[in-house]
């Protein structure tokens, strides 16, 4: 399968069309940006290893029975997908306090909290992506109220299954964003999941080993995404 043109080129990757209209690449660049688009750089071979990460964990989904837009990896940056029409929903699962839940709620950052929280937020850069309640969502004509529920129930299901095999690599899962979309009628996992789109801590350390590392200047980036692949890929 061979790139034809390109589709629409986001901040961490490119999509291409295939000579198969239900097929499409997807490219992993190695550009980082933070705070929608604010803070911008590069983590060297970041595309190379957030590919890796990603076909492992959507291959091990599919294992679990959740179906995901991965067909196969087709190289060290390129992921065969299925086509999606996205939905415009980022949908954010969050196990322990951080980042944004923390900002916006005054919540202590680690204190985990009972039972997992899903947010929607809406997928417009030029409005900084804005938390969204279903009501939100269903009047901009982002998803239908099924749909949402079909979302929450997914995330969980990924999020109960993502949390186990982290753990086992001595990893917590924190919190993540997940996208999904329509692909002949079903709903499917798209995008990618990497440390730009999760949150993880070392079990032992609670040491941050995800782009919390780029956005906060904390040094050890890419040390820190090839420790999470090597983890992912044992
Ligand atoms: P937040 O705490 O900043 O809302 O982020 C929650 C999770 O979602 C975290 O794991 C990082 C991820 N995330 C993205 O993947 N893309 C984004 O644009 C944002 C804001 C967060
Ligand atoms: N992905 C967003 C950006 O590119 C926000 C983030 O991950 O912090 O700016």
């Amino acid at each position: 399968m061979n790139k034809t043109t390109l589709l629409h080129e986001g901040k961490a990757k490119k999509v291409f069309m295939t000579e198969d209209p239900d097929l499409v690449i997807q490219e992993f660049k190695d550009d980082a940006t933070a705070f929608n688009n604010k803070k911008k750089g590069t983590i060297a071979d970041k595309g190379v290893v957030n590919n890796a990460i990603s076909c492992r964990l959507f291959t091990m989904l599919e294992a679990e029975g959740i179906r995901t837009h991965l067909v196969e990896k087709l190289s060290e940056r390129d992921m065969l997908c299925r086509r999606l029409d996205i939905i415009k929903a980022e949908v954010v699962t969050r196990n322990v306090a951080a980042g944004s839940l923390v900002r916006r709620y005054g919540f202590e950052e680690g204190t985990v909290l009972e039972d997992p929280i899903v947010e929607f937020y809406l997928k417009d850069d030029d409005l900084d992506d804005p938390l969204m309640i279903e009501a939100h969502a269903v009047a901009l004509g982002v998803a239908s109220l099924d749909e949402l529920a079909v979302l929450k129930r997914r995330a969980l299901e990924i999020n109960a299954v993502l949390k186990q095999f982290f753990a086992d690599r001595k990893l917590r899962l924190v919190d993540f964003k997940l996208e999904f979309g329509r692909h002949h009628g079903e709903i499917l996992l798209g995008d990618e999941i990497s440390p730009d789109t999760c949150r993880f801590w070392d079990l032992e350390t609670n040491e941050k080993m995800d782009k919390d590392r780029f956005r906060f200047d904390l040094g050890g980036v890419e040390d820190a995404y090839s420790e999470v692949q090597k983890r992912v890929l044992s």
